[in-house]
């Protein structure tokens, strides 16, 4: 979906990525489509810890999607006209603690900087922390759950970032606060929010893949599969990109949190590239694996937002800018930094 905003213009689909919706179903995975980071060691050759593996997730997929199919409430899952010039994205990975939240802050944050106006919705009811990692915790009067309880309106609901007013968080819910939320409240809440002038809307989805999942992704027209290069989380991520395509959302993209170059090297853990193969999944971006994430989340403040940005940081503003149609690069996850200030040096000469 084409993004409106001051950056419009700008907003074409990278060229090295291929558009969303084009993830094989099943099919050989997309080996000359993106082109990938330049993660060491095992770029050029897959990993024996991924080669026995490419096969059995694509082909497992259709499985899933065959079984998931609800066509009752298929309804929910069509956004509303009016809202077609919104981007509804939701961070999800089914395995949990694999960095949806850390995704979330820092890709909304950055998006936000980028001038768009941006609303965070975290969709975790009764384990809320998007919050703490955006330091807007002592903020929070209302919730969603509020809002639909007629307690308060939606804008005293969404607190506004000081640092960019353009940034706004919605909670669903405060610890232990229970309601029943539908797919129907999901939606109407973010057609509300669109009808405020929000272009993007970022939903942190709850690990798992029961109610609050399918309640996340019930009003999101695209997706970021958020993986580590584990098994068990490529597995899970596999899951969930099945039952992301059987409710209808085909424009999914992948990142692959808390890479390890030196692991990769010695064939410890697979590369990026191996992992974008066995999901199938066009690539958005790596995260390295950095002590700094947790200092930022303990702190409140975004990597994306630190003066001396770290690896991380830079990673993630990266995934951002790829996710607006603005980079048509990876970076290189052994010098983040190089590969930014060498695109600049480039904007420059040209
Ligand atoms: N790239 C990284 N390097 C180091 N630590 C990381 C990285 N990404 C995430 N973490 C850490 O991993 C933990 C889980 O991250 P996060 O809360 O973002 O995951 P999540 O998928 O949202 O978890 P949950 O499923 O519980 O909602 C946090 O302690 C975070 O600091
Ligand atoms: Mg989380």
């Amino acid at each position: 979906m084409q993004a409106t905003g001051p950056t419009a213009a700008s907003t074409r689909q990278p060229t090295m990525l291929p558009s969303g919706g084009q993830r094989a179903r099943g099919g050989p995975a997309q080996t000359s489509g993106p082109r990938l980071m330049q993660a060491p060691a095992s770029c050029g050759r897959s990993c024996p810890l991924a080669s026995s593996h490419v096969g059995y997730f694509q082909s497992r997929r259709k499985v899933q999607v065959a079984a998931f199919q609800d066509p009752e409430e298929e309804g929910l899952m069509a956004a509303p006209s009016d809202a077609q010039e919104a981007r509804i994205v939701v961070i999800t990975s089914g395995k949990g603690g694999v960095g949806k939240t850390t995704t979330s802050a820092n890709l909304g944050m950055s998006i936000a900087r980028l001038g768009y106006k941006v609303c965070l919705i975290d969709a975790d009811i009764g384990l809320r922390n998007l919050d703490l990692l955006l330091g807007l915790e002592n903020r929070i009067l209302y919730t969603a759950i509020d809002i639909l309880d007629g307690e308060c309106r939606l804008d005293q609901a969404l607190i506004r970032d000081k640092r960019w007013k353009n940034l706004s968080l919605l909670s669903m819910s405060r610890n232990r606060q229970r309601y029943n939320i539908t797919r129907a409240h999901m939606v109407q809440l973010c057609e509300a929010i669109i009808a405020l002038g929000y272009q993007f809307i970022i939903l942190d989805c709850p690990a798992g893949i029961d109610v609050g999942f399918i309640n996340a992704i019930s009003p999101a027209k695209e997706a970021v599969i958020v993986t580590t290069p584990e098994i068990t989380s490529i597995r899970d991520a596999d899951r969930v990109a099945g039952l992301l395509e059987a409710n209808g959302i085909y424009n999914v993209k992948l990142l692959v949190n808390r890479v390890r170059s030196e692991m990769i090297q010695k064939n410890d853990m697979m590369s990026v590239k191996d992992v974008q193969e066995m999901l199938g999944i066009p690539l958005l971006g790596a995260i390295p694996e950095d002590p700094q994430v947790i200092i930022s989340t303990n702190r409140g403040e975004p990597l994306v937002l630190q003066k001396k940005m770290p690896d991380s940081g830079v990673a993630l503003e990266a995934a951002a800018q790829r996710l607006i149609g603005k980079l048509d690069y990876f970076v290189d996850l052994n010098n983040p930094h190089k590969g930014l200030f060498q695109k600049i040096g480039e904007m420059f000469n040209n």
